[in-house]
């Protein structure tokens, strides 16, 4: 057995206001039918003016610090009791402000003191990188528990208009606590596969408020500061990446297939979840679906769905578990772990 990141807590929060597809087609040109069947998405949440993503992680992160505390006092873990977490990683593409980072003043609000803090932008994939490298930090000895969110509110980068993005995305965050453990133990994070392709970064993307465009000192052109997306390759590319970079994973833990019991993959669209299980051979009871409820929220993802499918008695301990994300950069991930014995906070 080796030192090794252990997942002890877990948490979501989702904003208060719920958009169902008929509200969608009452202000766009599409209908409750045309996204149910080309995405699988029913609902999505989205934040009220003047909340932002940092309201959202903050909810999150104390849901998943308070799943930690139960599940350390139900182990009479006192030393899990009195440490509260020495690193915060955020997962976000939409940050608060552009500068600074988010995360310190997540942690701030959460009380956490100077402990270090900081995001990482990996869009749909965010969640995925932030637990590979809080995880890293960890096994190296660097930090001893550390709080990982997934948070993003697309719905304040969306174009009105665009009825494409608008019936997909949705806001919500998600969190878990890792601590220092054995390799040995549930909820150990045994291995990772991680990778981008640059080439494919104007497939996913906002053009305007980076250095590029802000340094020409002309005002961005029409439309530039919305999201902005090409559904068609960005489809193929996830089915291929979730898919190649899972079976990558499933080899170097040792694991095949037909030994996984979940497959939590980011929520983007119920064919490409379905592409992705004909790719590795997967039943349907396999793979983990929650988007029908929240829509893509991006970085909170794969934590929502976690937290969704453990709730309801879907995700259970000792689940041999794969979380695959893919999204903008192009980038993916992949992470392996046996599912510990944890309640998730989802409400306060
Ligand atoms: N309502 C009604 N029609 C819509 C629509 C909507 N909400 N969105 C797109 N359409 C239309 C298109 O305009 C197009 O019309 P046209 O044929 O007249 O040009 C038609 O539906 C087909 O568009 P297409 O893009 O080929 O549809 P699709 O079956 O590929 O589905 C996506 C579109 C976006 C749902 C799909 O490509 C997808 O899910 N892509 C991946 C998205 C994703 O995962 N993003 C996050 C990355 S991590």
């Amino acid at each position: 057995m080796s030192r090794a990141a252990v997942v002890c807590g877990l948490g979501g929060a989702l904003p208060a206001t719920a958009v169902t597809n008929e509200e969608l087609a009452a202000q766009l040109d599409t209908s409750d039918q045309w996204i149910r069947t080309r995405t699988g998405i029913g609902l999505r949440y989205v934040v009220a003016p003047g909340e932002s993503t940092s309201d959202l992680a903050v909810a999150a992160g104390e849901r998943a610090l308070e799943s930690a505390r139960r599940k350390a006092d139900s182990d009479s873990d006192a030393a899990g009791t009195e440490a509260e977490v020495d690193l915060v990683v955020l997962a976000t593409s939409t940050p608060d402000r552009p500068c600074p980072g988010t995360a310190p003043g997540v942690a701030h609000r959460l009380g956490l003191g100077t402990v270090p803090a900081f995001d990482v932008a990996a869009v749909c994939t965010g969640f995925v990188y932030a637990l590979a490298t809080a995880a890293s930090m960890i096994t190296a000895g660097v930090a001893e528990r550390a709080l990982v969110i997934g948070a993003d509110t697309f719905s304040t980068i969306l174009d009105p208009v665009d009825r494409t993005t608008r019936a997909i995305f949705g806001d919500g965050a998600g969190a878990v606590v890792l601590r220092a453990g054995e390799s040995g133990e549930p909820g150990a994070l045994l291995g990772f596969d991680l990778g981008s392709d640059g080439g494919g970064a104007d497939l996913i993307t906002v053009r305007a408020g980076g250095s590029r465009q802000r340094s020409t000192g002309e005002p961005p052109a029409e439309g530039d500061q919305f999201f902005a997306m090409e559904g068609r390759p960005v489809f193929t590319q996830a089915v291929i990446n979730m898919s190649e970079s899972s079976q990558r994973l499933l080899d170097r833990v040792g694991w095949t297939p037909g030994d996984l019991d979940k497959v939590v993959a980011h929520q983007a669209n119920v064919r490409i979840l379905h592409a992705v299980g004909e790719q590795l051979g997967l039943e349907d009871k396999q793979i983990v679906v929650n988007l029908d409820r929240v829509g893509n929220t991006v970085a909170a993802s794969i934590p929502l769905a976690l937290s969704d499918a453990a709730a309801e008695g879907d995700l259970v301990p000792g689940h041999r578990v794969v979380l695959t994300g893919f999204g903008g950069g192009l980038t993916w991930g992949s992470a392996a772990l046996v599912w510990p014995d944890i309640e998730p906070v989802t409400r306060s």
